[in-house]
């Protein structure tokens, strides 16, 4: 992971890397995940990092008896999803701190998107194995940065530009770091943890066109690169960010464009070894 301690970050008033995304609506992804934290026992739901509950909603729709609980920093964002999901409890907690929820107390813990912005996920880790109750489960998903395509004219351009995405050169707020390739790493990681590892998929999302989302999309890639230049930082100018733009233009007219990312989707189980000091 890059050295985050010199990086730059953005004002309060910005958005999350995420919160761009979930603008935009590309919503079978949080369908997946739903699939996941209702392939089993569900009463108690903790979504960390529930952003504005792109996930929860989808969860709340299915299995309206599920106790939801989302638990995030932001509290705009709390403040957002409380209107969405007036049932679900919103927490305001840290996630580099010990979670505020007793052992064994939750059957699904879920996480999208959210471990890539703190300083140790393996701590998270250890502590989602202690609060889920026995055969809890554990549903944790992450888009790679490093697997989005997009498809212009200039081949090294576009290289440039999605590698400054994807190193993310000036953190979002409540980002104390980032990693663009945890989708990939979220087996090891669950792996090396308290957890047992049940599942990994893929999930791609592909959009052949220079559509709303995708424009939407782009759009918050460019915003950040834009940040990045205009620091001197990533791999390109703020001038050939401009042209890039220009190019994606070009190869939906050509009818050329297309764009993608991946997610890895795991997941994993409380193990039945002792977690925590034995007594
Ligand atoms: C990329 S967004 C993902 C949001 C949501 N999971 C979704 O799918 O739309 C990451 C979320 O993690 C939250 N977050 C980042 N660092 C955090 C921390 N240390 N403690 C609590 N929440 C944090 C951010 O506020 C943001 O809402």
């Amino acid at each position: 992971m890059r050295d985050t301690r010199s990086v730059e970050r953005v004002g309060e008033d910005e958005v999350t890397r995420e919160s761009a995304r979930s603008r935009i609506n590309i919503q079978d992804v949080h369908e997946r995940l739903a699939d996941l934290v209702l392939g089993g026992p569900a009463d108690e739901v903790v979504d960390l990092g529930a952003g504005q509950g792109g996930t929860l909603v989808e969860v709340a729709r299915r299995s309206p008896r599920s106790r939801l609980t989302a638990v995030d920093l932001a509290a705009d964002a709390l403040a957002a999803l409380s209107t969405r999901l007036p049932q679900a409890r919103a927490l305001r907690h840290d996630l580099a701190q010990p979670l505020p929820l007793e052992d064994g107390s939750v059957d699904v813990v879920l996480s999208y998107n959210t471990l890539e912005c703190l300083l140790d996920p393996p701590a998270l880790l250890t502590d989602i194995a202690r609060v889920l109750a026995p055969g809890g489960r554990a549903v944790l998903g992450h888009t790679d940065f490093e697997t989005i395509v997009v498809t212009t004219a200039d081949r090294d351009l576009t290289r440039r530009v999605l590698r400054t995405y994807a190193e993310l050169p000036v953190l979002y707020r409540h980002m104390a770091a980032a990693d663009a390739q945890m989708g990939r790493r979220l087996p090891g990681l669950v792996r090396r943890s308290p957890l047992q590892l049940d599942s990994v998929r893929a999930h791609t999302t592909v959009v052949p066109s220079l559509s709303e989302a995708t424009t939407a999309r782009l759009a918050e890639v460019a915003a950040s690169v834009r940040r990045s230049a205009g620091r001197g930082l990533g791999h390109v100018t703020l001038a050939e960010l401009e042209e890039w733009t220009g190019q994606l233009q070009v190869a939906e007219a050509g009818g050329d464009f297309l764009f993608s990312e991946t997610a890895y989707l795991v997941t994993a189980n409380r193990a039945s070894v002792a977690i925590g000091p034995v007594p």
